[in-house]
């Protein structure tokens, strides 16, 4: 059983992420800790916590967290991908419940002390939380079982600038900060997630075998695929005349854990630069640790994924979602 905590900016894909790990039953989905990104953090929170209560799992946690990025001034919003209100512009009812007292670096520190060794984080958002939650323990890495990010890219073209992603270009300080230490630490970025491409068809399927999670699921992809679609096409990477489709960023984070072998990774000492044309740039050096450059050299050796067998990763989604017993409608 994994037990994981979602570092997360609800968001559209995030939603989906949350929904992923709950119904899944080899994870047990312990709190979500927010940070700014895709809206700010006081949205992002008021959705974790709406998504949650939605979701029937009002029971879970949520610690609020970072509000700007460590040293940059916070980037706007990405509206015209999440929605003015992150969700697709669903605007949900308020939320009944609170944050709890703890921060989110709190939080993320609390859980891998009550459960050493167990705890896998899994950030889908800016970093800015994980770097806080090193400076107030800086064994943390220690005490996780492991850290997954999405986030980054090593040669497929960025979604921001060409060369950078969105999570890492919100915050290249707390980023670069992160893949410093020396975790069981894996990258999950749009190499892979360009790839993973959920369709309408697969939405639908989701819609009507999900229940509630479904429904919402799919009424909150519909500006995504929009967007998406759009900019897929444009950019030669969809065919005019396909479905509707959308890449399964943040989910991919949580599908991995419980299919490994459907991803190729790639190894190295890494790096994100935090200044200049290339800011964001998520850059490996992937040498063996005696050959590697000044500047990669003296840093720990990460996981980033390359290659997906994207067919089985979405089945899995899918499957998981609808087989959920709690999605399944009682007659
Ligand atoms: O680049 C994809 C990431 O940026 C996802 O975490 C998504 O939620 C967006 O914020
Ligand atoms: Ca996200």
């Amino acid at each position: 059983m994994y037990k994981i905590v979602i570092d997360t900016d609800p968001g559209i894909d995030d939603a989906q992420a949350i929904a992923f790990s709950i119904a899944h039953p080899q994870i047990a989905l312990l709190g979500l800790t927010t940070v700014f990104g895709n809206a700010t953090v006081e949205i992002t929170t008021q959705n974790a916590l709406a998504i949650l209560e939605t979701f029937g799992h009002s029971h879970i946690p949520v610690a609020q967290g970072a509000a700007v990025p460590l040293h940059q001034t916070r980037r706007p919003s990405p509206d015209f991908v999440h929605g003015q209100d992150g969700l697709g512009n669903l605007n949900l009812p308020k939320p009944a419940n609170k944050p709890a007292a703890l921060s989110a670096a709190e939080f993320i520190v609390q859980q891998a002390n009550a459960h050493p060794g167990q705890i896998t984080v899994v950030a889908i958002g800016p970093l800015t939380n994980i770097a806080l939650a090193l400076q107030l323990d800086p064994e943390l890495p220690s005490k996780l079982h492991e850290l997954v990010v999405m986030g980054g890219t090593v040669s497929a073209p960025g979604n921001v600038t060409p060369l950078a992603e969105a999570n890492f270009i919100s915050d290249p300080h707390a980023a670069d900060e992160v893949l410093a230490h020396d975790w069981p630490l894996s990258i999950i970025g749009l190499d892979v997630t360009l790839q993973t491409l959920v369709t309408d068809t697969h939405l639908r399927l989701i819609r009507d075998g999900a229940g509630i999670m479904g429904e919402f699921l799919w009424n909150s992809s519909r500006f995504y695929a929009n967007f998406y679609t759009e900019h897929l096409r444009a950019a030669g990477q969809l065919p005019a005349n396909d479905e509707s489709a959308f890449p399964m960023h943040d989910a991919s984070a949580v599908v991995y854990l419980v299919e490994r072998n459907a991803y190729g990774m790639c190894c190295g000492s890494a790096r994100v630069i935090h200044d200049g044309l290339a800011v964001g740039q998520l850059a490996i050096d992937q040498a063996s640790p005696a050959h590697r450059a000044p500047g990669w050299q003296n840093r720990p050796t990460v996981q980033a994924a390359m290659q997906v067998d994207a067919a089985r990763t979405i089945d899995t989604f899918v499957d998981t979602l609808i087989n959920n017993p709690a999605s399944i409608p009682a007659d």
